[in-house]
């Protein structure tokens, strides 16, 4: 696939998408929010990808967020449709049935750290800085922040990152639970594809209905939710690698998954 702001590779069953916009520090402009979503729709449907890892290009940056020289002259209903391409690429990202890595490389602030916030798992660079800026310019998140980071790092702490438009480096993002791991910045893609490798190796359908009863099953009661996973545990039960996976380990061999 050819893109204008992304790159775009595939090997081993790993799609590593990168936002290539270096001279913005990657920021994301209506062309590449657009972009994105159809690069997730066609990794969607193309069975050779099994994980996706999400970056950066250059050395600088993730992404510093929406690309506030295209904001800049909106009006509110522009403003509002631009968000909502936003939340549009956030969906493709959290309803894809395969994970997605984000491997934060630098800068992810405002949507840059709402873009990673839609991904499954986030590893960071020590040089990583998080943040929520936008008070700064005067407006709120708007690609989902408000609403993401307070469910993965709590309502208080969200509070502060946004109504002071602080930056935290990676250490504290990983001391409060918005990163999963740091790795020096030499390691940081080797770490992430060594990640993707391993998720990629186990019976794919059911990390796809894992993905989905997270996902679903935390904006549900819990009765709901562990009836999501009951219903989906049951299903895994219709699938080759159920059958392969469970007589693999009784013959004591390694299972051969084929993501059926
Ligand atoms: C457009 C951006 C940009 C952005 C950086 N650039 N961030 N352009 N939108 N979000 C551009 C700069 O204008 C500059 O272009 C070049 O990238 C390098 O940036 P510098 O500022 O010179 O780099 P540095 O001094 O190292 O500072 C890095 C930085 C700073 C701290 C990340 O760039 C910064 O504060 N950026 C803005 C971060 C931000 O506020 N993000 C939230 C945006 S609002 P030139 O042409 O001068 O070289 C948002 C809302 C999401 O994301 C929801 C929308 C609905």
């Amino acid at each position: 696939m050819n893109f204008e702001n992304l790159l775009y590779e595939v090997s081993d069953g790993i799609a590593t998408v990168t936002v290539n916009r270096p001279k913005a520090l990657n920021a994301l402009n209506a062309a590449t929010l657009k972009e994105l979503i159809n690069c997730f729709a066609a990794i969607r449907d193309d069975e050779a990808v099994k994980v996706v890892i999400l970056t950066g290009g250059g050395e600088k940056a993730f992404v510093a967020g929406a690309d506030i020289a295209e904001m800049q002259s909106l009006d509110a209903v522009e403003a509002s449709r631009f968000a909502r391409l936003g939340h549009e690429l956030a969906a493709a990202v959290e309803e894809l049935p395969k994970p997605v890595i984000a491997a934060v490389n630098g800068y992810a602030l405002g949507g840059g750290c709402e873009l990673a916030l839609c991904c499954d798992i986030r590893l960071a660079a020590e040089n990583a800085q998080f943040g929520q800026p936008e008070v700064n310019l005067g407006v709120i998140p708007g690609f989902g922040g408000t609403q993401r980071l307070a469910r993965l790092i709590g309502k208080g702490l969200a509070s502060e990152l946004i109504m002071t438009g602080d930056m935290i480096d990676a250490a504290e993002a990983h001391r409060i639970g918005l990163v999963n791991k740091v790795f020096p910045a030499a390691d940081l893609m080797t770490a992430a594809r060594k990640m993707a490798g391993k998720i990629a190796s186990k019976g794919l359908v059911a990390v796809g209905f894992a993905k989905a009863a997270l996902r679903d099953g935390l904006e549900m009661d819990l009765a709901r939710a562990c009836n999501l996973e009951a219903d989906l545990f049951g299903l895994c039960f219709a699938t080759a690698d159920q059958k392969e996976g469970m007589q693999a380990f009784l013959e004591k061999r390694p299972a051969k998954f084929v993501g059926k």
